[in-house]
């Protein structure tokens, strides 16, 4: 007779299997991941997630990142060269936010390199040519699940913590897939579904992903997960900063 925990083994098994298959994750961050993306339309989520960076708390996202961090290590990601931003020459900077991610490429990529930025909000646009101050960065509104940029139009994207707003990542990143030139890179960091990842989706009202999910639904789009990156060796031995991945357009 197969006892339960054989049958609930086996299902697991099988989910790891099936590669995207969803993993289970921890009762506590199931509790505290934010939910809205799960119990509403992508177009109602969407509209939340558009007030949410219009609003307040866009306002303070830059110091936010800088508090946490985020800014220089991002610099550090750039100015060590761990994801190389020479010879690249059309860029695309994916939801820009304040501009964190645009003003590293300003500083480190080639003088001559043209750079796209866009965002959902048209708020956090405005914010981010105003901490610029330049006018060497394209700013566009667009969706990232709805790109108005042609086929093969980029041969390098950045995409800092906006894909873990889209209930489906396949969508988002097929459209990425679909700028792209084949053989260009796309430097993605990303939330993971730990405790602090959780805490992350809460206050930012957005999701977590599963490394190996993510990686499953890359390479389903013909994005190589070409080689996973972390922001300092502390964040690699303690396996922390979230998902952080140079992925290459086959
Ligand atoms: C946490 S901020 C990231 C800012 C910056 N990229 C960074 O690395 O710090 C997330 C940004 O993604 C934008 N965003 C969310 N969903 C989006 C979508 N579907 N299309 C385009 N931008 C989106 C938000 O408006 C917000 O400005």
């Amino acid at each position: 007779m197969v006892s339960k925990t054989d049958r609930r083994r086996a299902t697991r098994r099988k989910r790891r299997n099936a590669g995207t298959a969803e993993q289970p994750k921890p009762v506590l961050n199931r509790l505290l991941e934010h939910r809205l993306m799960r119990r509403v339309s992508f177009e109602e989520y969407r509209d939340k997630v558009r007030d949410v960076y219009n609003g307040p708390q866009g306002a303070i996202l830059a110091t936010c990142s800088m508090l946490s961090l985020h800014t220089s290590l991002g610099a550090r990601m750039f100015r060590e060269r761990k994801f190389d931003l020479r010879g690249a020459r059309r860029i695309l900077d994916v939801g820009s936010g304040a501009g964190q991610i645009a003003k590293h490429l300003m500083k480190y990529a080639d003088p001559e390199a043209e750079i796209t930025c866009f965002d959902l909000s048209h708020e956090m646009l405005r914010r981010a040519r105003g901490r610029l101050k330049s006018s060497r960065p394209r700013f566009v509104v667009a969706d990232l699940t709805h790109l108005p940029f042609g086929d093969e139009s980029f041969d390098c994207v950045t995409c800092g913590y906006v894909l873990e707003h889209l209930p489906d990542p396949s969508v988002g990143l097929a459209e990425l897939s679909r700028v792209m030139q084949s053989g260009a890179r796309m430097l993605l960091l990303t939330t993971e579904d730990t405790f602090s990842g959780a805490w992350t989706s809460r206050l930012w009202c957005c999701r977590t992903y599963n490394r190996g999910e993510l990686a499953a639904t890359c390479e389903q789009v013909g994005l190589q997960w070409h080689r996973e990156l972390w922001f300092t060796h502390m964040h690699r031995v303690l396996r922390a900063g979230g998902i952080c991945v140079e992925l290459v357009r086959r």
